[in-house]
C-alpha cells in the first residue's frame, strides 16, 4: 500500500491535526507524518521534541508513522515514494496558501496531488500557534492539544526566555 504524507510544522501537535491523521489513515490506510524542520521559521520545539509528541499523540492510530524531514517537500515525497499530499483545511483563509503550495509542488513534481481534509466542527479554530499564546499567559489549552503536549507547552512556557 503506497503511503500518503502529511507535513506540518506541529509545534506542537493539536487535536486538529490528530482528527486529520485519523481520518487519513482511515481512508488511505497508511499515513507518514513528516515534520519540517523549517529553517525559515523559528519554532517553540526542536524537530526531536515534535517527532516525539506526535508519536505519543498518534499511538495506537494503525498505520501512521512519524517522520522528519529538510529541504523540499516533493523532495521527501520521492524518497518515500508517495504522491499524495495530505493538508487540513480550517477557514477560507488557509485556502490561498495551501493553494499557493499545492501548485508549487505540482509544478515541481507533476503527478503529486494534494488531498485537503476540512477541518471538523471541534477543531477548526484550533492552530498551534494561537494554542502557544493562551499557554504563554497561562491558559488552559487541555481541550486542544494531547495530553502529553499540554503538560510540555505549560513547562516551555514557563521557561525564561533564552
Ligand atoms: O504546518 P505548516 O507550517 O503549515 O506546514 C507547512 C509545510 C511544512 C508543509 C511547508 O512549509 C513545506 O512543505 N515546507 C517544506 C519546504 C517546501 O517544500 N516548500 C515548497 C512548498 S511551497
Amino acid at each position: 500500500m503506497t503511503p500518503v504524507v502529511y507535513p506540518g510544522s506541529f509545534d506542537p501537535v493539536t487535536k486538529g491535526h490528530v482528527d486529520v491523521v485519523r481520518r487519513a489513515a482511515s481512508v488511505f490506510g497508511k499515513v507518514i507524518v513528516a515534520v519540517a524542520s523549517n529553517v525559515r521559521k523559528s519554532a517553540t520545539f526542536s524537530v526531536e521534541e515534535r517527532v516525539q509528541m506526535l508519536e505519543e499523540a498518534l499511538a495506537g492510530i494503525p498505520g501512521v508513522v512519524v517522520d522528519a524531514f529538510e529541504g523540499l517537500l516533493v523532495d521527501y515525497l520521492d524518497h518515500s515514494g508517495a504522491n499524495v499530499v495530505i493538508r487540513g483545511v480550517r477557514a477560507v483563509s488557509d485556502y490561498e496558501s495551501e493553494f499557493q503550495m499545492a501548485h508549487m509542488n505540482r509544478q515541481l513534481r507533476p503527478g503529486i496531488e494534494t488531498v485537503f481534509l476540512v477541518a471538523g466542527p471541534e477543531e477548526f479554530f484550533i492552530s498551534s500557534s494561537a494554542v502557544k499564546e493562551v499557554a504563554f499567559f497561562g491558559g488552559d489549552v487541555s481541550t486542544f492539544v494531547p495530553a502529553c503536549v499540554a503538560e510540555r507547552l505549560r513547562v516551555r512556557m514557563s521557561e525564561p526566555i533564552a
